[in-house]
């Protein structure tokens, strides 16, 4: 039993794999968090919680006669509320009709049972292998009638614990809920580093790690997604954790919406950290017997470091996040026209694109932006999803019918949640876009925001996206998204709920595509925000991959992949083959180096392929030949990061299979030197006990070695152990910089013999 629940009610104890989550509910009904972590002895360990007396801490009414070190603000809780002794940020705090805002709250009951819960109208992890048990937890405020349902989902093989909340008004009279955070862990140390993942467009998720201050450290969003500013997830980590070794605890939010992640570090307790929708941005009224549903957020312990976590995550994501038919079956490698053409095709152009796509071994077509309306800019038409019969030269259906002549499946690009001022749409219905009314709103890529708080405007792109759909027979669809939500406002709600909308919009949208997902369970949707902009586990729920960046400069993508991959497995990160020199940067590199990147995510190109010559569509063939051949290893390995971007000599990483049977190592030299140091890097995954044949995947790249490398790299044999402790280096072939660019590539088999 992965929950376990004492006679009395008052201890709780959830056990995964490697940790243990406990919680104690003390004489007074207040819910102790006592222990996140390693594996403990069965006692209880809410003796190891030291109080005592600190001055102006406030003692709850029942004991302040009597225990002056009882306080609230001294005791690591279940759930943190605002208004009783307790100062540090709340996780939950209610505005009451009369203007207070102090909550009570009281352990009352709790229940565990076989099965990972749902959510209603949000997405949430779900299990189809026996592995989950949940725990509800109810605790009440009985002056205030206020209940809590803490619930948590139990997955001990996978070592995860999600958590969610449901407040519920269960007095005669409303209340304005303004905070209620999914996830409240209170750690009795301070000692830790925090690890986030930052950045801005075309430079998402670099990590980031600092010590945490006394005081707040927090990331969030308010710009109506999660954004690419901060990832909504995070690590916390015990001091000299690395990449392998270490205490480490990692968090994510199953949410795409505003969010605050805080890590509290508390001069005396320790360090609360809270996740959840962003207060800032949000407020929601609860009429009598009316509750909220809190999204849901994720936790996992590893005692390996950094990459103990970033494989539960994968793992998890992989088989409890990400759904349906595309969880399992293998994507198309892809040819996406937007770098290849932007706004400038028509069909013909398309066809012929997808003629040489074929012949390279290509699978799906995506025709990007401009397909409809009057789209040959980015400052139109955005909500007019009527195809542009004159620009494709056909209908849409013909276009498509064309495509898949030439053997390819067709999938097509819409940024659903968009409309310009020079649309029909806008033109029909103004008061769908969202503005304050009687104030001009902010633009963003000239675009504003449909008001997906609204179900008519929902019932509307359900329709619109359904038509398309079935019209081309699409197998694939990119939902973009390129702008943030401001000037919230929506005609929908009275002024005294107005703080609900951008979690409505959210809400909406996940209507949108739970319908889509229903209606056309074998349509493969990738979403995209400007590139990685909403990268978070809320779209993996309808969404198996993402546009990992607009980026696609493979040198700058090793950052961005390596960043993303803390947390998300490579079969969610959308990466292409685009054009040298790049578009973004300038910079030159061979095909051969671009693929070796575009491999660790979901395969495509993004280029004119009609440019292409002749060597360089075998070279793609050869390519998509590898990625084939090593589909269940690149994408569903376990996956090292054995040297980082930021090293001075190479970026290395790499896929075990799972049982260690065989593992793929890739390569990319930083830069070509004359008188270069030795990289050397050690191997993971692999069994201490088993022998392995070592040998270079593009027999191009072994003739240009030195004999002694050749010896290793062409066949060369090592133990599992000997490749764990001592490891392999960085080859160092006589490359030209003409055929390798700047930066040379390798990728290196390993199989046990
Ligand atoms: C965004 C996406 C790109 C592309 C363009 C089209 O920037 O990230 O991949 O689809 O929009 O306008």
């Amino acid at each position: 039993m992965a929950i376990r629940i004492s006679e009395d009610g008052r201890l709780i104890r959830l056990e995964t794999k490697t940790s243990v989550y406990q919680m104690k509910t003390d004489a007074f009904g207040t819910l102790w968090h006592t222990h996140y972590g390693e594996k403990t002895g069965e006692d209880d360990l809410s003796y190891a919680l030291y109080m005592r007396q600190r001055g102006h801490s406030c003692n709850p009414y029942e004991v302040g006669m009597t225990d002056r070190s009882y306080s609230l603000e001294l005791i690591p809780q279940e759930l943190g509320c605002f208004g009783g002794s307790d100062f540090r940020s709340p996780a939950l705090r209610v505005r009451f009709a009369d203007g207070a805002r102090t909550l009570q709250l009281r352990f009352e009951s709790c229940r565990a049972e076989n099965g990972k819960y749902a959510l209603d109208a949000l997405p949430a992890s779900y299990d189809e292998t026996g592995d989950a048990q949940t725990l509800t937890v109810r605790l009440t405020d009985a002056e205030a009638k206020i209940a809590v349902e803490l619930r948590y989902g139990v997955f001990e093989e996978a070592d995860v614990i999600t958590r969610t909340m449901r407040v519920i008004n269960e007095s005669d009279a409303p209340v304005f809920l303004e905070k209620a955070a999914s996830l409240c862990v209170d750690f009795p140390r301070g000692d830790y580093e925090l690890l986030t993942f930052c950045g801005r467009w075309a430079k998402e998720r670099i990590p980031e790690r600092l010590p945490l201050r006394q005081g707040m450290n927090a990331i969030g969003s308010t710009r109506g997604f999660s954004g690419a500013r901060f990832n909504p997830s995070a690590m916390l980590l015990e001091q000299g954790a690395t990449e392998t070794y270490g205490k480490a605890y990692g968090f994510a939010f199953v949410y795409s919406g505003d969010f605050l992640l805080e890590a509290e570090r508390d001069t005396i307790v320790g360090t609360r950290v809270l996740l959840g929708i962003n207060p800032d941005t949000f407020e929601w009224k609860l009429a009598p017997h009316e509750a909220f549903q809190t999204p849901e957020a994720l936790m996992t312990f590893s005692d390996s470091g950094i990459s103990g976590i970033s494989l539960r995550f994968h793992r998890f994501i992989s088989r409890h996040i990400v759904r349906g038919t595309w969880r399992a079956k293998p994507r198309p490698v892809l040819l996406n026209n937007w770098e290849g053409t932007y706004f400038n095709f028509d069909g013909e152009k398309l066809v012929q694109m997808a003629r040489r796509a074929a012949e390279a071994g290509v699978e799906l077509f995506v025709l990007d932006d401009g397909w409809f309306g009057a789209r040959d800019d980015d400052k139109r038409a955005l909500g007019d999803w009527t195809p542009n019969e004159k620009k494709l030269g056909c209908t849409l259906a013909e276009l498509a019918d064309r495509i898949r002549a030439e053997g390819l499946q067709f999938g097509l690009w819409f940024e659903p949640e968009a409309i310009s001022e020079d649309s029909d749409l806008y033109r029909a219905h103004p008061d769908w876009a969202v503005a304050i009314p009687g104030r001009k709103p902010s633009l963003s890529r000239y675009e504003l925001l449909l008001d997906l708080s609204r179900r008519d405007v929902q019932d509307y792109l359900i329709r619109e996206l359904s038509d398309r759909i079935r019209e081309a027979k699409l197998t694939y669809l990119k939902w973009d998204l390129n702008r943030s939500l401001c000037d919230r406002y929506t005609a929908s709600l009275p002024a005294e709920r107005q703080g609900e909308m951008p979690h409505r919009y959210i809400l909406g949208t996940y209507r949108v595509l739970d319908a889509l997902c229903k209606a056309f369970p074998d349509l493969l949707i990738e979403s995209c925000a400007s590139g990685g902009s909403r990268f978070d586990a809320g779209m993996l729920c309808y969404t198996p991959q993402i546009w990992t960046s607009d980026d696609t400069d493979p040198i700058e993508r090793l950052q961005i992949q390596h960043g993303t991959s803390m947390i998300y497995p490579v079969s969610t990160m959308g990466a292409h083959v685009s054009a040298s020199p790049n578009h973004q940067t300038g910079r030159v590199t061979s095909m051969k180096t671009r693929a070796t990147v575009a491999m660790s995510g979901t395969f495509g190109y993004e280029l004119d392929a009609t440019k292409l010559t002749d060597a360089e569509t075998a070279q793609m063939r050869r390519q998509i030949e590898t990625f084939h051949a090593l589909y269940d290893l690149l994408q569903h390995g376990d996956y090292y990061r054995l040297l980082p971007p930021d090293s001075d000599s190479a970026t290395v990483w790499e896929q075990a299979a799972c049982d260690g049977s065989r593992a793929l190592v890739n390569i990319i030299v930083h830069g070509v030197r004359p008188s270069p140091l030795e990289k050397r890097f050690l191997v993971q995954g692999l069994c201490d006990e088993k022998n392995y044949r070592i040998s270079l995947i593009d027999p191009d790249d072994l003739a240009k070695l030195p004999p002694r490398q050749q010896e290793l790299f062409g066949g060369g044999i090592l133990s599992g152990r000997t490749l764990r402790t001592v490891g392999l280096y960085v080859p160092e072939g006589a490359l030209s910089r003409e055929e390798s660019g700047d930066y040379p590539s390798y990728q290196i088999l390993i199989e046990q013999i």
